[in-house]
This record gives C-alpha cells, structure tokens and sequence, in this order.
C-alpha cells in the first residue's frame, strides 16, 4: 500500500472551506485504491500572519519540507490588504514557497466544458466545444525575482525603481521540457510566446526554443507568438492553441486571461513543479485552485470546491504518479457538473444551486 505524504495549507476565507471538500474527496478514492493519507496541515497566508508573525511561518515551511508535495488553498483578503505589499498574504507566501522548492514549472489547464459556455464572457460561437487549453508559464526566473531590484533615490531626490528581467538557457531549457511533454499528452503543439521584437531575454528565450525543440522534439508542432498579439488571440480563438508556454510575467498575465474566458475561477486548478524529486523520485509540487479566496462568500458554505479537488488530482497525477486515480477524479467533476447538472452559485446560469459540501458529495458518488 502506498502512502501519500503531503502538507496541507488551507489559507483563508474559502480556502479552508473548500480544502476540507478535497480531502473528503482524497480519503474517499484513497479507501477505494488502497492508498494511505499521510498529511499534516499548517497556517500559511493571513492565517500565518495572525498566528506566527508571517505569511510563510518557519514551522509551516519545515513541515512541506517533510513532505511530498503541498495542497495549497488560497490565501489573503481585505483584513491584510494594508500590509506593505511585501509583507501581503499572497506574495510573501507564495513567491518564498515558489522559490524555496525550485517550483519554476507552473501548468495552469484553461478547461471551459461545453455544459458552461455561458460562464465564458466569449460568445459562444467562438467556442462552441467548450475551451481545452495549458499555460505553462516559467516561475522562478525572470523579472519576478532578477536581481537588482531596488528602489533609490537619485540626486534630484527623485525616486528611482529597477526590475530586472534574466533569464539564462538552462533555465529555458528545463521548462521548454515541460511544455514539450505536456503537449505530447495532448494535441502535440506548442505556441511559445516572448517578446523577441523589443527584450534580449526574448531573443533569447526564442533562440534556446528553437534549437532545443529541433533537437529532442522534431516531432512537436512549434510556434511563436509575440505576447500582446497572444493576448489578443486567446480573446478571439482560444482552442487556437493547444499548449501556450511562456515566461514568468507573460505567463502571470496570460493565465489571468486564460482564467476570465475559461469562465468561472471555481473551476481552474494549478500545478507548480519543482526541479527536485520527491522521496518517490517525482517533482515535488504544490497545487493550488486559480481562484482567491473569495471574501464575500466565505463562511456561507457555498464556495464551489472543484477547483481545490481538481488540484488535488494534479497533485496524484504529478507527485504521486497517479495518473489513473487522477483521471478519474476530473472525470467525476466533469460529470457531477454537466451531466448530473450540479451547480454552485457561481456556475449555476439560472440552475438551482447547491452548497460546497454538496458538490463535493456529488463528486464522490461519481467516484463509485
Ligand atoms: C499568481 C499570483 C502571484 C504571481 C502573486 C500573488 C505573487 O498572481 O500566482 O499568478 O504574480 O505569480
Ligand atoms: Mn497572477
């Protein structure tokens, strides 16, 4: 019997909410695959602010550095938005957390069944299937976190601020892989997007695509796209792309644009892999649901729980190699959701609603 060894890092408002619906999911599959739960959970967010001091507490790093993988909630809201923005729930979590676990490999899926056109704010003709879409976007380099990066006050007494964009080849290389195999699952096309008109990382980036598919990937479909121009294509015809890989910053606002055509963020799960492995040899990973937390409806019990299971199942999938288990996890969302017609306030369109809890119960009697 295997174990499965996680953290569990719930967050705020719905986070918690929704993370408890996860688990009730996990424990079910794992009775019925014979796999054993092993997971501790721990603050992180406005929750380690309140209770350790900080977004990111040292015992909460500690315990996902025991760990296999983290199933990540959400975290932050307006009882902390007057923090320094540094200190804010969301960055001072999750860009330590990102950076501490080499997490540079971010797969966010931009997944619309054809049962929610409407929760798309495209018209329906420009999608009539639905949208089947993977960003993979580069998460630990780049301009998020390229050094220098100050604020200075300059002579005049004016003030001056400097990011800096860096990328370096092997740092493109070991994501342009992910992108590679994630499309060689899927329909076998990768569009990289840069902005090789006007950045030297973007020449570069391109440059190191290039040699790197026609080297180990001949067989991949290859692309390229400059990146306000794919901004403007995933509003006009999403299902254009197959698998959209790009980096850091491009690849933050691009899976935004992804998420909001994709319609609700209830329904959109992400993975952050690391470049090491875990103690079953996988990458270890932290997953979390493309939505907030969703202040305004915490604690009504009404938050749609998909996007936390579907997460979950990205963690089976990459950290514990449970593709099967997985499968049949999205496999039971998608049904509870289009043909069994479950809906939750934010995807109903008129239906009748049910609660998170009810969702999550719809689920797992598809799961058998
Ligand atoms: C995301 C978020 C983060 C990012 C923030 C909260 C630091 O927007 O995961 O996309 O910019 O990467
Ligand atoms: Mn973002």
């Amino acid at each position: 019997m295997s174990t499965l060894k996680f953290a569990v890092l719930p967050g705020d408002y719905i986070g918690p909410e929704v993370m408890t619906e996860a688990l009730r999911v996990l424990a079910h599959v794992a009775a019925k695959e014979n796999l054993t739960l092993s997971y501790q959970v721990a603050d992180v967010g406005g929750a380690g602010i309140d209770n350790h001091g900080k977004a990111l507490p040292d015992s909460t790093l500690a315990l996902a550095r025991e760990a296999d993988a983290i199933l990540f909630g959400s975290v932050g809201g307006p009882k902390w938005e007057k923090l320094p923005p540094k200190e804010q729930p969301e960055r001072a979590a999750l860009l330590p957390l990102r950076k501490a676990f080499n997490l540079f490999a971010n797969i966010r899926p931009g997944l619309l069944y054809k049962d929610l056109l409407d929760a798309s704010p495209l018209k329906s003709e420009r999608i009539p299937n639905g949208i089947d879409i993977v960003c993979i976007r580069e998460l630990t380099g780049g301009i998020y976190f390229g050094q220098p990066k100050t604020t200075t006050t300059l002579e005049n007494g004016e003030q001056q601020a400097v990011d800096t964009m860096v990328y370096k080849t092997s740092e493109i290389e070991r994501i342009a892989e992910v992108a590679a195999v994630t499309a060689k699952a899927r329909g076998n096309r990768v569009c990289s997007v840069d902005k090789a008109n006007v950045l030297e990382t973007s020449v570069l980036w391109r440059k190191v695509v290039v040699d790197y598919f026609a080297k180990n990937h001949p067989d991949i479909a290859l692309s390229h796209m400059y990146v306000d121009n794919a901004a403007m294509q995933l509003a006009r015809d999403p299902n254009q792309f197959d698998v959209l890989f790009t980096e850091n910053m491009f690849g933050d606002i691009l899976s935004d644009e992804m998420a909001v055509i994709c319609g609700s963020l209830g329904m959109l799960s992400s993975a952050s892999l690391g470049t090491g492995k875990n103690s079953l040899e996988l990458p270890f990973g932290l997953y979390e649901p493309a939505g907030g937390t969703a202040p305004d409806i915490a604690g009504k019990g009404i938050a749609n729980p998909c996007a936390q299971i579907l997460s979950a199942a990205m963690m089976l999938r990459y950290s514990f190699g449970l593709d099967a288990v997985a499968a049949k996890i999205e496999a039971a969302v998608r049904k509870a959701v289009t043909e069994d017609g479950f809906r939750t306030g934010d995807i109903a369109f008129g239906k009748p609603t049910v609660g998170t809890k009810a969702m999550a119960d719809a689920i797992i009697a598809n799961l058998g």
